[in-house]
């Protein structure tokens, strides 16, 4: 069916933006009508590499009265402290927005967002791309269908020595209390709860900084989650790893087996579970004595771009009415109570229970549209 393509601003050309122009400026049925960023060469490049025909512009209000970028919705891929004014004009505006995450660090801007963007009538997404990488996805539907039975505990380490002072990578996470939480792990705690289809009970965090890290702020976060479903998750990330390799490791197991992902965006791996091996087997000193790990087919994928057109491709079936979105901001804010949750128990040095958090911050529901 042929429909209208979605004409669609940028705001913020960095690193991130960059990724947003090209897929949207790929997408068949979005135009990208205008890039907009303080830094003009930045966005004129992008335009230049993907979109030649784009407006260009210093800031979102100028591309706005740019008579050319007469224009259906935005993404925002600028920094967090940035998110809450630029949504705030755009909903303002009568645009669906696309922002990145986090939404915002401040609990009370993003139930105020949810508000707006309701009584506009409009979408608000939030950049949980991740969700889409076929190894997700794979594992939220080995949840879903309870194919291994239930699901009883996880352990997800993240480790990764990012050096902030890489030319190639955003500065304004040097300056941030809490890089590790709100920049990256942020991802992670959405995945357990997408993949896992369950919300938190309880978490008790420890954040902190190795007095070598190129971050100011926390870079090292370990957390222990207890979900409502009962499940346990054991994280932990950092940015700060004294070994170069990216090392990622995502485990879950279940009743009847359990899945491994061995590669921050592949390679996961299926074991069937024996029980009496326990009993008959040897001693388990080697792999070749336990159950042999079997890879899980998974759909090719390139990391940031095709998980990123999924997230583009739910964006435009809500705004043309065909599906109901489900990586909205309401959605967002209880994967950002997590990272709040975290940072209460740093601080009290106690469990933190989520519903509490959720009762001061979460809008009352919104009637389904
Ligand atoms: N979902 C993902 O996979 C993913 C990956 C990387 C970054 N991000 C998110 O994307 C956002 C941007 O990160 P980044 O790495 O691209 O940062 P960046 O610093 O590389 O780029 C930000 C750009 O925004 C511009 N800018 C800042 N304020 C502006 C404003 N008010 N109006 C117009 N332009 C403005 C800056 O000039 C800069 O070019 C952050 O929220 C980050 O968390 C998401």
């Amino acid at each position: 069916m042929s429909r209208d393509p979605i004409r669609i601003l940028l705001v913020g050309a960095g690193v991130r933006g960059t990724m947003w122009a090209r897929v949207i400026a790929e997408a068949p049925d979005a135009t990208l009508a205008g890039i907009m960023d303080h830094d003009e060469a930045r966005a004129r490049r992008a335009r230049d590499d993907h979109a030649p025909g784009a407006l260009v512009a210093p800031d979102f209000a100028a591309g706005l009265v740019g008579s050319e970028a007469r224009a259906d919705a935005v993404v925002i891929a600028t920094p967090p402290a940035t998110h809450h004014g630029l949504v705030s004009r755009a909903l303002a505006h009568g645009l669906h927005v696309l922002c990145e995450k986090p939404l915002s660090e401040d609990l009370g801007e993003v139930a105020d967002l949810i508000a707006r963007a309701d009584a506009a009538g409009r979408h608000l997404l939030v950049g949980m791309n991740f969700r889409y990488l076929p190894s997700s996805q794979r594992i939220r539907r080995t949840v879903r269908t309870g194919e291994l039975g239930a699901l009883s505990h996880a352990h997800f380490t993240y480790n990764r020595q990012r050096d902030g002072n890489r030319d190639d990578l955003n500065d304004y996470v040097m300056s941030m209390a809490h890089p590790m939480l709100l920049e990256q792990s942020i991802h992670h705690f959405d995945l357990l709860r997408h993949c896992y289809g369950a919300e938190v009970d309880s978490l008790v965090c420890d954040t902190w900084r190795p007095s070598w890290s190129t971050y100011e702020g926390d870079c090292c976060v370990s957390v222990l989650f207890r979900f409502e479903n009962g499940v346990r998750a054991n994280y932990l990330g950092t940015w700060t790893a004294a070994w170069n390799r990216m090392d990622f490791r995502w485990r879950s197991d279940f009743e009847r087996g359990a899945l491994i992902q061995r590669e921050q965006f592949e390679d996961l791996v299926r074991v069937d579970f024996d029980r009496g091996l326990g009993l008959r087997g040897p001693n388990f000193k080697s792999d070749a004595d336990a159950e042999t790990p079997v890879a899980e087919p998974l759909e090719p994928c390139v990391p940031f771009v095709d998980d990123t057109r999924a997230l583009l491709a739910e964006f435009l079936g809500a705004i043309h009415g065909e599906s109901d979105p489900v990586t909205t901001a309401g959605d967002h804010l209880e994967t950002l109570l997590l990272v709040h949750g975290c940072m209460e128990s740093l601080e009290s040095g106690r469990w933190v229970a989520i519903a509490e958090l959720r009762d001061r911050f979460a809008p009352p529901r919104a009637p389904a549209r």
